[in-house]
């Protein structure tokens, strides 16, 4: 079916895959994203996000609430991209094991960028260097359990969600995202999926098309604890979903993903957050009913090989919100 190429191993007939299933661990995926991301992040959102933080709390502690936070990247790159100064920043997410993770780099990055470090126990830490002194504060929640907990009573000066939004049903979640805000308090949700994947070079367009087509109605229909959660159009539909809250959308602008091999191959660790996405595509779609499950296998091993030999490219098309929240103060 494929055009056979070769590659460092050889023929793609005995092409052996890299990593064991057991090999896809979520957090190196999300640290192996991290620098994906960096390059994908709006510049101009980012930009708008730093003045108006540097306007309306210039010399006040900032309280943070970062949602999925995953292994706390956003706040590494918070950091070491000068966001804030001081500020209380809570970092949440639902897995243990990315929290864990989040907790034992907490110390290793803010000692690479000088900072001086208290750990606090129970996952809390104060940073310091110069004008800055951060409280960290790493929690395992769920988003849901966590709005209806007495922890979310303190309202937030800004809400983060890092590719988080696309998982959860936006026209019911927003709302109560927006009312953890202060009133004029900002939200930053980045990475959201827009219905745009490329995998090129093509290796049966219809089948290509096919895939992901399929791939991202595994998306929509997403079903967790009982609720619909997800939508592969986060991005465009987003506009809508601010304007029914009543909130205010100050910026947006594209943050696609796009990763490909230089000279030296992939950058960083990219190669496995491509091997990741591939893998995750496998996963997804593996007894589909409209998929023959030879053809999906076999797309899947051409997929490894073209990343093992440095030709794939791969593009998601992503959108980046700041907007700022006018609702009225809770009692
Ligand atoms: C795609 S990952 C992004 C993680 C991180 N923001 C990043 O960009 O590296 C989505 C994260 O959301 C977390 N998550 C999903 N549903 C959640 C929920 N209901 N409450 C809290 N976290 C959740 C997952 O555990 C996962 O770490």
């Amino acid at each position: 079916m494929f055009r056979q190429e070769t590659n460092d191993s050889g023929k793609l007939g005995v092409w052996q895959p890299m990593y064991r299933d057991s090999d896809y661990t979520f957090t190196r995926y999300l640290s192996a994203k991290k620098t994906v991301d960096d390059r994908a992040l709006n510049r101009r959102v980012w930009d708008r996000l730093k003045q108006e933080l540097s306007s309306c709390y210039s010399g006040n502690r900032i309280k943070i609430l970062e949602i999925g936070a995953g292994i706390g990247t956003m706040l590494e790159r918070s950091l070491e991209w000068d966001l804030f100064g001081c500020s209380e920043y809570t970092a949440l997410d639902a897995m243990p094991e990315n929290i864990s993770e989040a907790q034992s780099r907490v110390p290793t990055w803010a000692s690479c960028l000088s900072y001086s470090i208290d750990d606090l126990g129970r996952n809390r830490f104060r940073l310091r260097h110069s004008h800055r002194d951060i409280m960290v504060r790493l929690e395992t929640a769920d988003i849901f359990e966590f709005m209806d907990s007495d922890l979310s009573d303190t309202p937030w000066d800004l809400l983060i969600a890092n590719a988080f939004l696309d998982l959860v049903d936006v026209p019911s979640t927003l709302p109560k995202l927006l009312a953890l805000l202060k009133p004029g308090g900002l939200f930053y949700f980045t990475i959201n999926f827009d219905g745009g994947t490329i995998f090129q070079p093509d290796i049966d367009p219809q089948l290509d098309t096919h895939i992901k087509a399929l791939y991202h109605r595994t998306m929509d229909c997403r079903i967790v604890a009982g609720k619909s959660s997800g939508d592969s159009r986060t991005g465009r539909h987003f506009f809508e979903h601010v304007r029914c809250s009543g909130a205010e959308l100050l910026d947006a602008g594209s943050s696609d993903w796009i990763v490909f091999a230089g000279p030296d191959g992939y950058p960083a660790d990219e190669a496995f957050f491509l091997h990741f996405i591939v893998h995750t595509v496998g996963s997804a779609l593996a007894g589909h009913p409209d998929l023959d499950s030879k053809r999906l296998a076999e797309w899947i091993r051409y997929r490894h090989a073209q990343i093992d030999n440095g030709t794939l490219v791969y593009i998601a098309h992503q959108m980046d919100f700041l907007g700022r929240y006018k609702g009225v103060a809770r009692t």
